[in-house]
């Protein structure tokens, strides 16, 4: 009789346990710290399209626009090891977990882009068109290694 008792205690502990869990009718819960470094990558895009742009002639080539997109690039870049140094994931994450299993490469990574980042030229058109590709190249590398789905 008490064996009984105990295994219906055990049982209503299990499904309390798995009522608990996620229900189909729940809001998606998004991870603060993984939107914070989505965020930072979407600036490094908006950042790069601006600049993308004059290089394809799509917007007219303009000397301080091109240095403050250079400066908000290297800024989200500078910002990226802080951003990812914690393995926080959310259903959304596109982040593998191979980022945290080597970290060092992972910063490699980082400090590549940035680097391409500050080897931008600015002044004209054409220094811009030769240094913009080094820096897409690093972000796919990146990019390739490091996040799912392409
Ligand atoms: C050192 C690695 C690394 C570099 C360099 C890097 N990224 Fe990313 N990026 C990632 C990872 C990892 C993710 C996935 C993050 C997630 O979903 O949690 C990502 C996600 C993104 C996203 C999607 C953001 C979203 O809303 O989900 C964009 C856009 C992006 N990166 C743009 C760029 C651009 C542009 C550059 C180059 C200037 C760049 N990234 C450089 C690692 C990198």
């Amino acid at each position: 009789m008490r064996r009984h008792l105990v295994e219906l205690a055990i049982c209503a502990l299990l499904a309390a346990w798995l009522l608990s869990g996620v229900r189909a009718d729940e809001p998606v819960v998004r991870d603060e710290a993984v939107l914070a470094r989505q965020a930072t990558m979407k600036s490094a895009k908006a950042a790069l399209a601006v600049l993308g742009e004059m290089s394809a002639l799509r917007r007219h080539f303009d000397r301080a626009a091109a240095r403050a997109a250079r400066a908000r690039l290297l800024e989200a870049l500078s910002d990226l090891p802080d951003r990812f140094e914690q393995p926080y994931f959310d259903r959304h994450t596109r982040a593998r977990p191979e980022i945290w299993g080597n970290w060092p490469a992972f910063l490699r990574s980082a400090e590549a882009a940035r680097q391409a980042a500050r080897g931008l030229r600015t002044n004209n058109l054409p220094a811009l068109r030769r240094s913009l590709p080094a820096v897409m190249s690093a972000c796919l590398a990146c990019h390739s290694r490091y996040r799912t789905g392409q």
